[in-house]
C-alpha cells in the first residue's frame, strides 16, 4: 500500500496544483470533493489531509464546510488559505476581514518550525480578504508578514497546520520544500514513489487483479494504451493479446512503425488487423464531421469485437484511461463539442469480466515517466497524441483516397520540418489539415488550381485550453516552402492562428 495524501477541494483555483506537488514530494495524492463519502477518503491508506484554498469567507451563510470526522481520523491536516481559516474557525480561532488586501508576492518571517525546516525568511504568494486574527487555543504562530501577523500556525499535539499563502504556485520561494517538510517532518512519510517504485506496485496490483486471467487490450500507438499494455505484459506476459486496427486513417508509414515497435522493441504478442478498406468504404459519400466520427467509433467496435472472439475472448480488458479522463467524466452536463472516440473507449458490455485500468491515477507526464523507466523507446513515450479517428478529422468533408495521399504527405514534411528546427518537445501537437479549397497560383510560369493545406501547432499541458505556437517564421517559411515544393496538388499552405477555445485542436 502506498502513502497517500488526500486534497479537499474546498474550490480553489490551484487544487490540481496542490497534488502535484504532493506527488513530486513523492507521495500518492488524490484530490477529493468535501462531499466524498468516508470510504474513498480513507481509501486503503490514509497519512495526511490538505485542506485546499477557496472563494468563501468562513462565516458566509454557504461556506464551504467539511464533516467533522475529518478532524478526527488522527492524521496531520494541513490547511492552505481558506482552508487555514477554516481550520481557525473550526478550532475556536477568529478571522477577519483585512483593512489591506494582500496579493502577490510578500516577504514572510517563519519561526524554526519543522514545517518550515531549512528555510530561509522570503517570499510567499498571497492572495487573500480575510485572515486568522486570534490564532485558536493551543496553536503556535509560525510565520508573519508585515500585513498578517499569523501567516501560518501549527498545533503538534492535535497535528493541526494552516498556511495563509499559497505554497503551491511558483511564486513562493521553496515552496515544494514546504510540501516535502510536511510529508517528511509532519506525517513522517518515507516519500520513496518514484517511477519504478509504481511500476512494480502497478505489475503486483495487475497480477493480483488478473489471477491466472486472460487480458485482451487494443492498441492504437498512443502513450497510455502503450504504457498500459507493457505493464500487463511485465504482470502477465503472453496472457495479454493485443490487437492493432488499422483503419486507413494512419499517417505516413505509422501502421509499420508501431507494430515493429510493438512487436520488436516491446515484445508484445500483437495482431494486426487491416481493416482499412472496410472503413472508407463506409466513409464514402460522407461529409458530416459527428457522423464521420460515429461511423469510425462504431466500425472500430465491430473489428475489435470480430477479432476478440476470433481469439476465443479474454476475461478482462485493458484500457489506458488516465486520471484527467477519470476526473472529467465526473462532470455531467457539459456539452457534447465532438463525440471522441478512442481505443480507450470500446464499451464495457463486450463479454468481458471486468476492466484493467493500471493509469486511472496518473497525470499524461507521470504516464511518460513510468513509461520511460518501462523502457519503452523515447519515440513512442513522447509522442504527440493523435486522435481516435485519425486523419478522418483532417480531411475536411468526404474522405477519399487522394486526399489522404495529399494530407499525409504534407504531414509527413511538416513533421520531418518541426524535427529539424528542434521544436518537437515544444509543441503538443503538429499537424497539417485537407482543408478542401482550392484556389490559383502561379508555378514555372504557369497557373496552377491547387489544394490549400492548413498547418496547425499547439502548445497546451492538457488540450482542455491550447494556444497556437508561436514557431519562428523562418521555419514557417521552410516549412511552407517545402510542403509546395514536395507535395503534388497543394500550391498554397495557410497557417491556423486559432487558440482553444474558441478553436478546437482538430478542425472537424
Ligand atoms: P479537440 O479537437 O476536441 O481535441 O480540441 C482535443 C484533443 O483530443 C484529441 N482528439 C481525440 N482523441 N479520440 C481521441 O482519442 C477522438 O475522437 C479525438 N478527437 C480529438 C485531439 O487530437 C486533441 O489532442
Amino acid at each position: 500500500m502506498s502513502e497517500r495524501i488526500v486534497v479537499l477541494d474546498f474550490g480553489g483555483q490551484y487544487n490540481q496544483l496542490i497534488t502535484r506537488r504532493v506527488r513530486e514530494g513523492g507521495v500518492f495524492s488524490e484530490l477529493f470533493q468535501i462531499t466524498a463519502p468516508k470510504e474513498k477518503i480513507l481509501g486503503d491508506r490514509l497519512d495526511g489531509i490538505i485542506f485546499s484554498g477557496g472563494p468563501d469567507s468562513v462565516y458566509a451563510e454557504n461556506a464551504r464546510t467539511c464533516p467533522d470526522w475529518i478532524f478526527e481520523l488522527n492524521v496531520p491536516i494541513l490547511g492552505i488559505c481558506y482552508g487555514m481559516q477554516y481550520i481557525a474557525k473550526c478550532c475556536g480561532g477568529k478571522i477577519e476581514a483585512q483593512q489591506i488586501r494582500e496579493y502577490g508576492r510578500t516577504n514572510t518571517t517563519f519561526a524554526g518550525h519543522p514545517l518550515f525546516e531549512g528555510m530561509e525568511n522570503g517570499t510567499v504568494w498571497m492572495n487573500h480578504n480575510d485572515s486568522v486574527t486570534v490564532a485558536p487555543e493551543g496553536f503556535e504562530v509560525i510565520a508573519s508578514t508585515a500585513n498578517c501577523g499569523i501567516a501560518a500556525f501549527a498545533n503538534d499535539e492535535k497535528r493541526l497546520y494552516g498556511i495563509q499563502f499559497h505554497a503551491e504556485v511558483v511564486h513562493t520561494d521553496n515552496g515544494q520544500r514546504i510540501f516535502d517538510n510536511f510529508l517528511k517532518n509532519i506525517c513522517h512519510l518515507k516519500c520513496d514513489r518514484s517511477a519504478a517504485v509504481v511500476a512494480d506496485t502497478l505489475i503486483e496490483d495487475i497480477r493480483k487483479q488478473v489471477g491466472d486471467g486472460r487480458v485482451i487490450a487494443g492498441l492504437s500507438g498512443g502513450v497510455d494504451s502503450s504504457v498500459a499494455a507493457v505493464l500487463v505484459h511485465r504482470a502477465i506476459g503472453d496472457r495479454l493479446t493485443c490487437i492493432f486496427v488499422d483503419h486507413g486513417l494512419l499517417r505516413e508509414n505509422e501502421a509499420q512503425e508501431v507494430m515493429e515497435c510493438y512487436k520488436e522493441s516491446l515484445g508484445l504478442n500483437i495482431i494486426a488487423v487491416d481493416a482499412s478498406e472496410r472503413f472508407l468504404t463506409k466513409l464514402r459519400g460522407v461529409d458530416d464531421p459527428e457522423q464521420k466520427r460515429k461511423i469510425i467509433g462504431t466500425e472500430f467496435i465491430r473489428v475489435f469485437e470480430e477479432e476478440a472472439k476470433k481469439l476465443g475472448g479474454g476475461d478482462y480488458l485493458l484500457q489506458g484511461t488516465i486520471y484527467p479522463d477519470v476526473i472529467e467524466s465526473g462532470s455531467n452536463g457539459s456539452a457534447v463539442i465532438k463525440s471522441h472516440h478512442n481505443v480507450g473507449g470500446l464499451p464495457k458490455d463486450i463479454g468481458f469480466k471486468g476492466l484493467v485500468e493500471p493509469l486511472r491515477m496518473l497525470f499524461k507526464d507521470e504516464v511518460r515517466l513510468l513509461g520511460e523507466s518501462l523502457g519503452i523507446p523515447e519515440h513512442l513515450v513522447w509522442r504527440q497524441p493523435f486522435p481516435g479517428p485519425g486523419l478522418a478529422i483532417r480531411v475536411m468533408g468526404e474522405v477519399t483516397e487522394e486526399k489522404l495521399k495529399i494530407l499525409r504527405h504534407s504531414d509527413a514534411v511538416f513533421r520531418r520540418e518541426v524535427k529539424n528546427a528542434g521544436l518537437e518537445r515544444s509543441l503538443w501537437q503538429y499537424f497539417t489539415v485537407f482543408t478542401g479549397i482550392r484556389s490559383v497560383g502561379v508555378m514555372g510560369d504557369r497557373r496552377t488550381y491547387d489544394y490549400a493545406i492548413g498547418v496547425r501547432a499547439v502548445t497546451s499541458t492538457d488540450a482542455m485550453s491550447v494556444d497556437w505556437a508561436e514557431i519562428p517564421f523562418p521555419v514557417l517559411k521552410r516549412i511552407s516552402d517545402c510542403i509546395i515544393a514536395e507535395v503534388p496538388h497543394v500550391n498554397r499552405v495557410v497557417y491556423d492562428i486559432t487558440s482553444k477555445p474558441p478553436g478546437t485542436v482538430e478542425w472537424e
